[in-house]
């Protein structure tokens, strides 16, 4: 499939991908954020402007149709992912809603002597939250070691897992390694052991189809700012029957029935987890990237970024003095090393060429340790990323190459 051709009509789309100076922009940061189409801008700008108003408390017109387009939003989301209006839950972003599993579902049924099992892939975001929750219960955190090529190793986790385990947390597609978790084993197997499964999405939703249902999933945590949408917004999705069982987290405004000084009752989820005034024209243009990325298709998204990933492998793999991390099969995101090169030198470098690449740790340090590095370059694709930008990253490495002699 040449799906190029899906590319040059749809950059035009995000007024992002130029320079200061009209030049194109070489993006491959992705995997950190998306650059936003125009639509996304303009349905913010009206939501904020035109449109804009309270949600969920005005009795004047403005503010029920802000309710109503901000409900659609939540609706748009769960189909995206399969789910249930009523199981989808606003959030920050992923950090917020695994922070909101923890603090929610993990204070209520975890308890010392339990354990939960990670990976050693994890995001910061799917460890530091339950750590900060293991030091105030004492249950134990283990950690699922990765294949050579650098998937989650679901044999070792079957060979891990017991009735002590009460949950399993993975990555559902890895931010340094672009591993795709066989999310539907990883649900059988947390399941075989009476183990709930939550899947970090936030590098799965823009370039997997995702069917929370069909995986058997029990959480999906996403962010939209990895999905061509703005900051300050993300989801949970939580199966109804353990949402509902769910205690508030936060308290205010919103999520509450009624409220004396003795006694207060709250709202059904998922009203629930969400206190205070919400980011309205942030759900708005959630709803707007989800519309954006189907009228695309995911499936198209998919196929296009597996077949930037691979040519990009390929060409890295043609330097003899780059190391490419993570699976052949890696999806959208690809990690490297140049021999005697500091990863920030690299970007650096790379930055005075128009390209945009991270360098760091991708607040994943146990996976820099299994790796034996302090830092990776990254590179990582969107709908908008072509051919010109693999070979503008590969001459800005020649360059580099060069420069360090
Ligand atoms: C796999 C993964 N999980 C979680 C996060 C955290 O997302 P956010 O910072 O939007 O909450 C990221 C962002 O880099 C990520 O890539």
């Amino acid at each position: 499939m040449n799906t190029q051709t899906l590319v040059r009509p749809v950059r035009a789309q995000f007024p992002g991908l130029l320079t200061a100076d009209g030049q194109p922009w070489h993006y491959l940061d992705t995997g950190a954020t998306a650059q936003k189409p125009q639509v996304v801008i303009d349905a913010v700008t009206r939501a904020l402007g035109t449109d804009y108003a309270t949600v969920h408390r005005g009795v004047y017109a403005r503010s029920a149709e802000m309710t109503l387009a901000y409900e659609a939003a939540r609706r748009r989301v769960a189909g995206f992912i399969g789910g249930a209006e009523h199981e989808i839950v606003f959030t920050r972003g992923a950090t917020e809603a695994i922070n909101l599993v923890a603090q929610s579902w993990g204070a209520a049924n975890l308890k010392a002597g339990d354990r939960i099992l990670l990976s050693v892939l994890e995001h910061h975001s799917n460890i530091v939250p339950w750590q900060l929750l293991r030091d105030r219960i004492g249950f134990a955190i283990d950690v699922c070691p990765l294949t050579d090529d650098g998937r989650i190793d679901l044999d070792a986790a079957e060979a891990m897992l017991t009735p002590a385990h009460k949950l399993v947390a993975f990555a559902h597609v890895s931010n340094v390694l672009g591993s795709v978790l066989d999310a539907k084993r990883a649900a059988e197997l947390a399941h075989a052991v009476g183990a709930k499964l939550l899947l970090d999405g936030c590098q799965a939703v823009p370039r997997l189809p995702v069917d929370v249902g069909a995986i058997g999933a029990d959480f999906y945590a996403f962010s939209a700012h990895k999905l061509y949408g703005p900051t300050g917004i993300g989801a949970l999705w939580a199966r109804s029957e353990i949402l509902e069982a769910m205690p508030p987290w936060q308290g205010g405004g919103s999520m509450i029935d009624r409220v004396t000084f003795e006694k207060t009752t709250y709202a059904p989820a998922p009203t629930r987890f969400e206190a205070g005034t919400p980011a309205i024209a942030e759900a708005l243009g959630l709803a707007a990237a989800i519309e954006f990325v189907e009228g695309i298709g995911v499936d198209e998204i998919n196929a296009h970024e597996r077949d930037l990933t691979d040519k990009t492998r390929d060409a890295l793999r043609r330097m003899n003095d780059v190391t490419v991390f993570g699976p052949d099969d890696g999806l959208g995101i690809v990690s490297f090393a140049l021999r005697g090169v500091h990863p920030h030198d690299l970007g650096t470098i790379l930055d005075e060429e128009n390209v945009a690449i991270r360098a760091g740790h991708h607040c994943a340090q146990p996976l820099m340790d299994h790796l034996g590095v302090p830092a990776t370059a990254r590179a990582s694709f969107g709908i908008y990323s072509d051919d010109s930008d693999i070979d503008a990253l590969v001459a800005g490495i020649e360059r580099t190459r060069r420069i360090f002699g």
